[in-house]
């Protein structure tokens, strides 16, 4: 009797690299990408962030000088955080004019015009004594409403010095809403929102906070405004109230433990779906690679991929530069 084989052979078509190629369903490209970028203020030299291998705390200038280069290698957009010189209760380095971001900001619209989408983080952590991404009560809680008020504050200052995109990422009831009500009271209509929708109490976001100079007051955490990573369906509660409140884009933060997330909302929304490959993220790559354990370009190359499939159109990374330079250069 004949042997019997299966009438289905996958293997068919993994057969040639051209096969393969012609096959895949996800092609990560540079333009997917937004590169997170530091600028600190009163600072002659960038510095390096110790538990970031490859990042920097930017000056003005070599801030100007890294977003020129990212245009040129063919990244849409920017994504920017500032270091302030001095922190206070309130956090009022996010909406001063002059606060490090604002100036930024205007020599980056300086430096590439309207070639490079130009975001800034909204929030106050950075900013804040405390550390913490709002205003703290007498109890040492974040008082959501209070904050509300600082988050309009710093959209507004941020879009005035030439932000096309806000990024409230803060975890305040509201905030999208408060925002966009802001922003437009003032003219701002043409200023997005990408809304930091499903934003969990990671950990992930430690070296994060090394770059920043975070430490977080009051047990180290925020976990009374960020999700609970034990669930899921919480995010979805979150993402269709930010969009009823007039985010333009939604994101999900961290990527790759969250993949279950970025495909439920991307099966439920029809906005642009973000997701932030996070500091720790990119730490462990890098980390794994420096010991040998792991090749560096296969496995970020791969983890970019796997959040693109998963439903995300545009990733925030660390590893834009790299990307563009080595994968797509
Ligand atoms: C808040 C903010 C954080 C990150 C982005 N925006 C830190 C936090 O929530 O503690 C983390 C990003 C990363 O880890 O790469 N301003």
């Amino acid at each position: 009797m004949a042997a019997s084989f299966p009438a289905q052979r996958p293997r068919r078509l993994r057969t040639s690299s051209a096969m393969r190629e012609l096959l895949a369903e996800t092609r990560v490209g540079a333009t997917d990408l937004i590169a997170p970028l530091f600028v600190r203020e009163g600072i002659d030299e960038p510095q390096p962030i110790h538990s970031l291998p490859g990042v920097m705390q930017h000056t003005r200038e070599s801030l100007r000088k890294e977003v020129r280069e990212l245009r040129e290698l063919g990244i849409p957009g920017v994504i920017l955080f500032g270091i302030p010189k001095h922190k206070d209760a309130v956090g009022s380095g996010a909406y001063d004019p002059d606060g490090i971001v604002q100036l930024a900001l205007r020599d980056l619209r300086d430096e590439v015009g309207g070639d490079v989408v130009l975001m800034a983080d909204l929030c106050v952590d950075e900013y804040t004594d405390h550390g913490h991404c709002g205003i703290v009560d007498a109890d040492g809680h974040v008082d959501n409403d209070a904050t509300l008020d600082v988050y309009v504050k710093a959209a507004l200052a941020q879009a005035a010095a030439g932000a096309d995109v806000v990024a409230p990422s803060g975890m305040m009831d509201g905030q999208v809403g408060a925002i966009r009500a802001g922003l437009d009271g003032a003219g701002h209509i043409d200023t997005s929102i990408l809304a930091y929708s499903a934003k969990y109490a990671s950990a992930l976001y430690g070296p994060f906070r090394d770059a920043v100079d975070v430490q977080i007051a009051g047990g180290g955490h925020r976990k009374g405004y960020q999700q609970d990573w034990r669930n899921a369906r919480e995010a979805l509660i979150e993402v269709e109230a930010d969009i009823a409140q007039g985010a333009d884009m939604v994101m999900v933060k961290p990527a790759l433990a969250y993949l279950d997330v970025i495909a439920a909302v991307r099966a439920r929304v029809d906005v642009p779906v973000a997701a932030y490959h996070v500091s720790g993220e990119y730490a462990m790559i890098k980390a794994a690679a420096e010991n040998g354990w792991i090749d560096h370009d296969a496995v970020a190359f791969e983890h970019l991929t796997a959040i693109k499939r998963a439903g995300a159109q545009v990733i925030l990374t660390y590893l834009a530069r790299w990307f563009a330079e080595t994968v797509s250069g």
